[in-house]
């Protein structure tokens, strides 16, 4: 199957909507993608890259139902990478005099996987050209690290058509080419999840290499990739979505990421959590278990984030695996101009925590302060979570928030010891909401109890009728498979009420 592009250019590629993984297990391909192959037919015969090598046999039946692959003058391998250039060893196998056009570094790479010195490479610059034919030519642009020290773009003079292999791209896949074809919210996710998982670490050289490109006043018409759709409509749009993205990039948004061993550390982050929506409800506050969720949406929320709070339980006196895992991808994507700070609960020691700001550190991460808890977080331990949290979103507020307004932190006594073992001291005064529903009306000494995560007030003269709790039911006849309506945890979170 070919797609017409433009006037003499097609797409010869392969569509890939069973792929999952990418780069080993590394990156999660939730949408499919495509390897992106483009034959340009002018007075010169170009093919601009091959495929995966998965389907190099089902690319060279399709080229040859297209040409002779004899016709084919020469070919322009932009990035050595096998998604890319696969399928050269078959090809080369069919046509093995065809030139292949490069650059330097690409020999190396091409020649590292392929095995073939012999192939007549011709080595390529930036601002080097090539005459095709029909008044057009091939302009070359290094681009080394977007997204290997091999890689080029090419563009086609004439048609304006910029082919910018990795750039630009996303693992995405459809039937249908174009940008203004698919839909754009799907698009732009998977944009984001590319740059974010991908070109984090390149951010200076995008925005230099964007610079470069603008520096030669060339028209872009389109801007064909070697992965998902090609931008036809408004290919600036793109470009300056990478302006944007390579500029140390963040919005009003936290994440928060851990794992736990026995629930406890992920209470203390949905009291966190918690704490910051109380001071700044404006904030984007996202959770995620790294046990549980998607790992690269958890990289791509970091991306998008101010600031990030990693947790784990200590196990051995050292953080769990997975969150081990998380940070060495972290220090690698070379986030910059963010806050972060670690968390975690523990049984006798807390090294955990101790590494992991460690690591954040060493990450290029603006540390703040940790926050331990000791075993299972009692009320106490939870209202030191939750402050925690409102002292975080004052320290990392993008705006003043003069007039936030704090949701109550009930006082209790609680006899169990909890041992935050650093609290950030708040600058400015908290200010507690009235009429919220642990501040309405109550005898000094009613029977309720109230939830330290949400301030749900369970009231034994209403019972839980929802969990077949009879009014007139006391607390400590409330059965344990209680849950609270609001948070869905459990007992262990409610304390005594004192209005
Ligand atoms: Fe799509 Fe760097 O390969």
């Amino acid at each position: 199957m070919t797609i017409h592009v433009k006037n003499n250019i097609h797409w010869v590629g392969q569509r890939d909507w069973e792929v999952q993984d990418f780069h080993g297990t590394e990156y999660k391909i939730t949408k499919g993608t495509s390897y992106n192959s483009y034959l340009i037919r002018e007075e010169k015969t170009v093919l601009i890259d091959t495929v995966d090598h998965r389907f190099s046999q089902q690319f060279i039946q399709n080229l040859e139902m297209e040409i002779d692959l004899k016709s084919i003058d020469f070919i322009v391998i932009n990035h050595a990478e096998e998604d890319h250039s696969g399928a050269l060893s078959a090809l080369m196998e069919k046509i093995p005099t065809t030139p292949i056009y490069c650059t330097e570094a690409a020999i190396d790479s091409i020649v590292g996987h392929h095995h073939h010195p012999e192939w007549d490479f011709k080595t390529v610059k930036t601002g080097d050209n090539i005459d095709i034919g029909n008044g057009k030519q091939l302009v070359f642009v290094e681009a080394p690290m977007l997204h290997w020290p091999d890689s080029m773009m090419t563009y086609l003079t004439g048609d304006a058509v910029l082919f910018s292999n990795d750039a630009f791209g996303q693992h995405y896949c459809d039937e249908r080419l174009f940008n203004d074809e698919v839909d754009q919210n799907e698009l732009m996710e998977q944009c984001l999840r590319y740059y974010s998982n991908i070109l984090t670490p390149f951010s200076s050289l995008v925005t230099a290499k964007i610079k470069e490109v603008l520096s030669f006043n060339l028209p872009v018409d389109m801007i064909a990739t070697s992965h998902g759709i090609v931008w036809r409509d408004n290919p600036v749009q793109i470009i300056e979505q990478y302006l944007e993205w390579a500029g140390d990039y963040q919005e009003d948004r936290i994440t928060i990421f851990y794992d736990s061993m026995s629930n406890n550390t992920r209470m203390m982050a949905d009291a966190i959590a918690q704490g910051i929506h109380d001071v700044d409800p404006g904030v984007a506050v996202k959770v995620f278990n790294v046990s549980k969720h998607d790992k690269n949406e958890i990289l791509a929320n970091v991306f998008r984030s101010k600031g990030i709070l990693v947790g784990s339980s200590t196990m051995n006196n050292v953080m769990m695996p997975k969150i081990a895992g998380m940070l060495e991808e972290i220090t690698g994507l070379r986030f910059k101009a963010k806050k972060a700070a670690a968390f975690g609960s523990y049984g006798w020691n807390g090294g955990a925590v101790d590494r992991i700001h460690a690591r954040l550190t060493d990450a290029g991460f603006e540390t703040a302060v940790s926050l331990k808890a000791k075993w299972r977080p009692d009320g106490k331990a939870m209202r030191e979570c939750r402050e925690h949290g409102q002292n975080i979103a004052k320290l990392w507020a993008k705006k003043t928030l003069l007039n936030s307004v704090v949701a109550p932190v009930p006082v209790v006594e609680q006899p169990q010891v909890s041992q935050p073992v650093e609290q950030v001291v708040p600058d400015a005064v908290v200010n507690v909401q009235p009429g919220t529903q642990s501040a309405q009306a109550h005898s000094a000494d009613c029977q309720c109890m109230v939830c330290t995560v949400c301030n749900w007030v369970y009231d034994p003269a209403k019972g839980e009728p929802n969990q077949d709790i009879e009014p007139g039911t006391v607390w400590s006849d409330v059965p344990d498979y209680f849950l609270c309506p609001e948070c869905h945890l459990g007992k262990d979170v409610f304390v005594e009420y004192k209005g």
